[in-house]
């Protein structure tokens, strides 16, 4: 299948978060999403981008239509003190009917790229329990569970809990 990886540009925030709801649709999980175009376009496009994404595309049907975007990895850079620089995948998502050709191997080739480049010493990722060819597709490539293996477990505080720790505002 013809395909090109591209770094995402501005134009590209209503395919992503299309993407991200699909991939949330894909988890069950598609009501956790509020996220908005206009934050991903202010918090990945800005002087100081929170997330950074590869966009997978294909020809569009006819010679006059725009390429159609596929697939997508966001990824950011986060640190190990033990160990240094990390690139964390946060989400990776191909449209069903383009899987198994190659595209997702090709965004983590891209990545791995990426990361030797910046001189990460590793890329970190969660995946759901319950995503079995997922937790397939990322231990045939030698990924480690460290859930399993070192017994970590993730934790979040959510805004109501961050309300309640931080300075009150001022009357
Ligand atoms: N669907 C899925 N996998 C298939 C299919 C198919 N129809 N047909 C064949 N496969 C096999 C391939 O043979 C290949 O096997 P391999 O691991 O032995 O190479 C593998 O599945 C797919 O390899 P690629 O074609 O390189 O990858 P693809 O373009 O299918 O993308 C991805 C992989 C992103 C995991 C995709 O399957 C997907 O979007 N899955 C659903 C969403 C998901 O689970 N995303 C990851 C969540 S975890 C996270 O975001 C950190």
């Amino acid at each position: 299948m013809e395909y090109k990886l591209r770094k995402a540009e501005p134009r590209d925030v209503s395919d992503i978060l299309r993407l991200v709801k699909e991939l949330a649709k894909y988890e069950e999980m598609e009501h956790q999403v509020t996220l908005t175009e206009k934050e991903l376009l202010e918090d990945g496009f800005g002087d100081t981008p929170f997330y950074h994404c590869i966009i997978a595309e294909i020809p569009g049907d006819n010679i006059s239509d725009d390429p159609k975007v596929v697939g997508f990895a966001m990824y950011y850079f986060t640190y190990d003190p033990w160990v240094g620089k990390q690139l964390y995948l946060e989400e990776f998502y191909v449209m069903d009917e383009y899987r198994g050709a190659g595209i997702g191997s090709e965004i983590l080739r891209h990545l791995s790229d990426l990361a030797m480049k910046t001189r990460c010493t590793g890329m970190m990722f969660v995946v759901a329990e319950n995503n079995e060819p997922s937790l397939q597709f990322y231990k045939r490539r030698g990924a480690e569970d460290l859930s399993q293996e070192e017994g970590w477990r993730l934790f979040r505080f959510d805004k109501d809990s961050l309300i309640k720790m931080a300075t009150p505002a001022e009357e």
